[in-house]
């Protein structure tokens, strides 16, 4: 597998959690799973083994000598590409909100790298790459190193997390990936006269994979299709999808080593403690009878915070508190910043990324609201459903597929009216206290765990090499 991310090691979202649960669950069933992702300035990883020294990579007129350094983590193999000119900067993909203009000599070196490795250290059957950053391993197995016997029966997997983004540069950049022009058309990688990292994955991948159901049909309509609707259409027998899971290990309230106490379904009562902390911590008045609304978040157009900013006002008048969490676009920062400051005993928001603080909201909120315009998975409402935090979420990709009405709150139009109907009906039902617990216990029951899912690409790769 080939990764911008993955959790402990480098995370902005979801991606990452993916790329740390699902090859672990892979490896349990019997596979043999590696993941390779750069070793960024901000990887924490003193006690990685070095296990490659010098793999040459070349892409177009840029050559380097990168190194391969090794952590086990859950049974599988974490081989980082140390790369210091690429990676040794603090971001992953920006800093201080601009891209790092070099992302496409970055991500193209990541899955040169990779194909380094499959050639010296480790033979996969099955290239499985996620996102963008990933979008090369195709055409430059199928098209550079078509004639390398080594590869001939490789097969490539893609796994779309999100089809907002692209990985589109300049057509200028084609040779600085080591490409010639004869890739370099409509059926090939360039999209709308730029290169497309993520076209060119969709286009030479063998199976398109994205993860829940609803967003595999989604994609292939033009509302949600960013413009590669017909692309994914004409390859409509190769999409799957596939929910995501949840790595129990690290959010399950019984384990969960960032709450001031631990709580399950059987015995629920250390979750009014983490609320009560959770209040404390943010600032916010105890009141054990209001019930608190979380929000974790990265604040993207996508997340569709603009209802919330909407109904503001009217939620400050309700008999409710949120706490949000979150970094992202500026103006959504600014947003929740105002919020707090405008209605100091209503909202309270912590501007930035905290893991800790992300899990305690989880834990110590009674509801969770994902108001997104779009969503492939989404995995903080799943997390949600265990922490007996009931999800209000807008029923699209995959808060469609793993909320239903026994165990969450779900609107269909994306209207700050739509919101505001699912939140009154979420707090008239927390008020009666008529079938709260009931729900609650049902979102607490459902089983997202990474087994399920990753019995599915077992099934999509033992396909494949059939
Ligand atoms: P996406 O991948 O689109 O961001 P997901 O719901 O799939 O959405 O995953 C989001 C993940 O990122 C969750 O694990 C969530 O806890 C985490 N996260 C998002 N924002 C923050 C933040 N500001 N601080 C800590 N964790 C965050
Ligand atoms: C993306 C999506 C999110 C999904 C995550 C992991 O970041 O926005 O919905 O859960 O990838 O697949």
């Amino acid at each position: 597998m080939v990764a911008s991310e993955a959790a402990p090691f480098a995370k902005t979202g979801g991606l990452a959690d993916v790329l740390g649960g699902l090859p672990p669950a892979l490896a349990k069933q019997g596979e043999e799973v590696v993941v390779v992702m750069p070793r960024y300035g901000s990887v924490d990883i003193p006690d990685a083994e070095r296990i490659w020294h010098v793999l040459p990579v070349v892409a177009g007129p840029h050559s380097y000598t990168v190194s391969i350094d090794q952590v086990v983590h859950g049974g599988v193999r974490y081989m980082f590409v140390d790369c210091p000119p690429l990676y040794g900067r603090p971001g992953i993909y920006s800093e201080a909100g601009l891209d790092y203009p070099d992302n496409h000599i970055r991500f193209a070196v990541l899955n040169l790298a990779a194909i380094g490795i499959a050639r010296q250290i480790f033979r996969p059957d099955v290239f499985h790459g996620h996102d963008w950053p990933a979008g090369l391993i195709g055409p430059y197995l199928k098209e550079m190193f078509a004639a390398d016997p080594t590869f001939v029966a490789s097969k490539v997997v893609l796994t779309i997390h999100n089809l907002g983004y692209q990985g589109n540069f300049s057509g200028g950049i084609l040779n600085d990936l080591g490409f010639d022009a004869t890739v370099f058309h409509s059926e090939g990688l360039e999209f709308w006269g730029q290169i497309s990292f993520l076209k060119a994955g969709i286009v030479w991948a063998d199976a398109i994979t994205t993860v829940s159901p609803t967003y595999a049909k989604e994609i292939q309509t033009p509302e949600f299709g960013f413009g590669m609707d017909g692309l994914l259409r004409a390859r409509a027998g190769k999409i799957h999808g596939i929910l995501n899971g949840a790595d129990y290990g690290s959010w399950d309230p019984a384990v969960d080593t960032y709450l001031p106490e631990n709580f399950s379904a059987a015995n629920r009562s250390g979750k009014l403690a983490v609320k009560r902390a959770l209040l404390q911590e943010v600032g916010l008045p105890q009141n054990d009878a209001r019930p608190v609304i979380g929000i974790v978040s990265r604040f993207a157009n996508q997340k569709g915070f603009d209802l919330v900013a909407a109904v503001a006002n009217e939620i400050a008048q309700m008999d409710v508190t949120v706490v949000a969490l979150g970094s992202g676009e500026p103006d959504y920062e600014d947003l929740f910043r105002g919020l707090a400051h405008q209605h100091p005993d209503k909202f309270a928001s912590y501007i930035g990324y905290n893991e800790g603080l992300a899990h305690r909201i989880v834990a110590g909120s009674d509801m969770f609201l994902m108001p997104s315009r779009y969503e492939p998975c989404g995995l903080s409402q799943i997390y949600s459903l265990r922490y007996g935090t009931v999800p209000i979420v807008r029923a699209t990709g995959g808060l469609e597929d793993s909320v239903d009405e026994t165990t969450g709150f779900k609107f269909d139009d994306f209207t700050p009216e739509a919101l505001l109907g699912s939140v009154n009906a979420a707090l008239k039902a927390w008020r009666e206290k008529k079938g709260w617990d009931a729900r609650v216990q049902a979102g607490m029951a459902k089983d997202f765990s990474w087994n399920v899912a990753a019995v599915k690409y077992k099934e999509l790769y033992a396909n494949l090499l059939k």
